[in-house]
């Protein structure tokens, strides 16, 4: 067993879908330095959005400058950093040629829709009504299949990449790691569960890549190189940064930042739930050792696999969240940054009869609807932007309901109550209309970067900064703040039954 020295730290990459970090922990699971640098966003068609992935690296790169210098100015050493982690968003899908190292088209986010089409056809395929069972996921554009078939279908270096054999795939994880190891020359090319469950390629129960999936896809695999599923929590299998300030250190721990927000929440035990309120939003609901398969329209992931034991989570998926109050301010240009929405919200007393489905990339769960598109029901000549304010927040809210009653359904066990984070949370107005839209308690740390302690957790086991999950039961419990449902059952069904009318009405103009 690894015992750290005591003033060991532990650094965390997290990379989301509009930032990247990188923060570093101590022992006591609280952040004693961090640098955040947003990246460019590229929406070069309607339904398309892609990253850069040279961009990704070289933000991370510098935020690990940014955050070890404030680190060493408050008097620590660099060499106190034990070990790093990486959390980041899913699904994105990045190819790359296994040969050079160098990329063959920008990243296709995970909130792309342009495969709609594709995914059409796969639908209609013999044997898509099997592939839940296998992977977990339905089909729909957000995995990273659709988007790896889309660009081998549609992008000719791609193409040709795959025909010649040397088109490697890769979520962001694994695509982070491989560069920071130095790309092809080490070829660190591996991925962990909580990730590989988010491809449709990991068979969900073995945690290995499954034959009949890619079959149904029609891969040949001797052509596509995928990269090796590995534990979430590893002092080996990631490597080591190769550059940089921290050059030398080892990458210890990787987790899909969902998953990392739940082990963040130490959502350690069966029956433990936390709703993450980012660029999407996502509710993870621990069930234990075995998957459970969801019949009313959640997800089953891969929680995290510490020990070769791996967790499962029933999860809700929500496209939606973040995004649509950056909307507001970068495209309507209501607000001047995100954390003036609660302002403008209270401007007005509710939301004025406003309904505002955000469908920007279809619904996700429990709809699955993806010829869904934004809309805006109930607008009148009293409409203010404060309503429309509040409408926004209230779709994340009402989504959240609609995921807890399917989550309900599905567990047998409905929750007590919701452990919260992300950027939204700060909003106190949304997390009381999220508990009186639920009609149970939501519980808001202090600290909210749960999703990068995840990370700082995966890798602080896997190099004995912390040996055992009770270790942890003191960090980030202080300063809980707790929202309590203010309205009746009676209205908040109402107000659901609203919510669900423009949720059908919202639907069939994808294909216009
Ligand atoms: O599945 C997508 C998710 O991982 C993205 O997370 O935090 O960027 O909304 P976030």
């Amino acid at each position: 067993v690894l015992i750290a020295p005591h003033d060991s730290y532990v650094g965390s990459i997290d990379q989301g879908t509009t930032s990247t970090r990188f923060l570093i922990f101590n022992r006591e699971g609280e952040p004693v330095a961090s640098h955040q640098i947003e990246f460019k966003q590229y929406y070069p068609h309607p339904g398309w959005h892609e990253h850069d992935p040279l961009e990704i690296i070289t933000s991370i790169e510098q935020c690990i400058e940014g955050a070890v210098k404030t680190f060493e100015t408050q008097g620590h050493s660099a060499r106190s950093i034990k070990g790093v982690g990486i959390t980041n968003q899913r699904e994105t899908t990045v190819v790359w040629d296994s040969q050079t190292g160098e990329p063959l088209y920008n990243a296709i986010v995970w909130t792309d829709t342009r495969h709609q089409n594709l995914v059409r056809k796969l639908k209609a395929r013999l044997g898509a009504d099997k592939l839940q069972d296998l992977c977990g996921l339905p089909l729909s554009t957000y995995p990273s299949v659709g988007k790896l078939l889309w660009m081998i279908e549609n992008v000719p270096k791609v193409a040709e990449a795959y025909e010649q054999g040397r088109l490697a795939f890769g979520t962001v994880d694994a695509w982070v790691v491989y560069r920071l190891n130095g790309g092809a020359k080490a070829n660190i090319f591996v991925t962990d569960p909580s990730n590989a469950s988010r491809s449709m390629f990991m068979n969900i129960h073995t945690l290995k890549y499954d034959e009949q999936l890619l079959d149904f896809f029609r891969f040949d695999m001797d052509k596509l190189k995928l990269p090796k599923i590995v534990r979430s929590s590893d002092p080996k299998a990631y490597g080591t940064l190769t550059t940089g300030i921290l050059k030398g250190v080892p990458i210890a721990g990787c987790l899909g930042d969902q998953s990392a927000a739940l082990v963040g929440q130490k959502g350690f035990t069966p029956g433990r739930a936390k709703n993450t309120y980012g660029t999407g939003c996502f509710l993870l609901y621990h069930v234990g050792d075995k998957p459970v398969i969801s019949t009313h329209g959640l997800l089953t992931t891969v929680a995290y696999d510490f020990d070769g034991k791996p967790q499962y989570a029933l999860e809700g998926s929500i496209a939606v969240a973040g995004s649509s109050v950056k909307f507001l301010q970068n495209n309507f240009g209501f607000i001047g940054s995100s954390s003036e929405i609660s302002v403008l919200a209270e401007t007005v007393e509710d939301n004025g009869g406003v309904t505002f489905v955000t469908a920007f990339s279809g619904l996700f769960a429990p709809y699955w609807y993806d010829d869904a598109r934004g809309t805006i029901f109930g607008i009148t000549a009293y409409t203010q932007k404060g309503h429309v304010a509040r409408a926004t927040l209230e779709a994340t809210c009402f989504q959240t309901k609609a995921i807890l009653d399917a989550m309900a359904k599905d567990s047998g066990r409905p929750l007590a109550e919701l452990a919260v984070d992300g950027g939204m949370t700060n909003s106190d107005l949304c997390m009381q209309t999220q508990a009186d839209l639920i009609g149970i308690p939501v519980e808001r740390p202090r600290m909210l970067e749960t999703t990068a302690l995840g990370a700082a957790i995966a890798a602080g086991f896997a190099i004995g900064v912390w040996q055992s999950f009770d270790e942890l039961k003191n960090v980030n419990t202080a300063g809980v703040k707790t929202f309590e449902p203010k309205i009746n059952k009676e209205e908040r069904e109402k107000r659901f039954g609203r919510w669900e009318k423009a949720v059908e009405m919202c639907r069939g103009w994808a294909n216009e």
